[in-house]
């Protein structure tokens, strides 16, 4: 008998690369994982086109569709609850969640960000300007971070990381490619290390 799948659904707003690495991955076996659903704020997301062009089930939901109070809040909670999702992955969603969805899936909330947390996260660090501060503030190593959500921005605890070299005459633009490479690599392998049981979401080893 086949071992049950562990059931992703991933919420974006742009370009959904990681999103495409997470189908990619669930679909070669790296991962022993399924995407139930796709959620992305913005109905012309790049996620949207993958998701459909993968066959999976996406929604576009967001304060245009769902305009009353906590309306969009339960609408996401009540999605990835009837696809039956255990674990939320935050790929590039620009959104904070509600306090339905965080409860429902309290500790079960991924977010990737394109440094090494606690350093250079928090409201508005988000795309270039992430990479722009850690150019600004001379580090010779960035990085990437996958951490639990919570209340607050790119604050929960961090799940894994991976160092990216800072190179002489790195732009933002650079810099955030190769930190992108291993954004995809280390989402899939953390997903992975989860489904496999390798890391336990409930305890999560203390960092300094
Ligand atoms: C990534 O850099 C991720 O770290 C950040 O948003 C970007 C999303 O890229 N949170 P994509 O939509 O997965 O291509």
């Amino acid at each position: 008998m086949s071992k049950k799948k562990l059931a992703i659904g991933v919420l974006s707003s742009h370009g959904g690369t990681n999103l495409q690495t997470i189908i990619d991955s669930c679909k070669s076996g790296h991962i022993d994982a399924e995407v139930r659903v796709v959620i992305c704020n913005n109905s012309r997301a790049t996620a949207m086109e993958r998701a459909k062009r993968e066959g999976i089930p996406c929604f576009h939901m967001s304060g245009a569709t769902h305009p009353e109070p906590g309306e969009l809040d339960s609408a996401i909670t009540s999605t990835l609850t009837e696809h039956g999702v255990e674990l939320v992955a935050l790929a590039g969603y620009m959104k904070k969640l509600g306090p339905l969805t965080l409860e429902r899936y309290r500790g079960r909330v991924l977010n990737i960000h394109p440094a090494l947390l606690p350093k250079f996260g928090g409201q508005g660090m988000y795309g270039e300007r992430v990479h722009k501060a850690v150019l600004d503030a001379g580090e010779k190593v960035s990085g990437v971070s996958i951490h639990v959500v919570d209340e607050e921005y790119d604050h929960g605890p961090v799940v894994s990381q991976r160092q990216v070299p800072v190179l002489e005459g790195d732009t933002p633009e650079s810099l955030a490619e190769r930190v992108l490479t291993q954004e995809h690599i280390l989402y899939s392998d953390t997903i992975q290390d989860i489904a496999s049981g390798k890391i336990d979401l409930d305890n999560l080893p203390q960092m300094d």
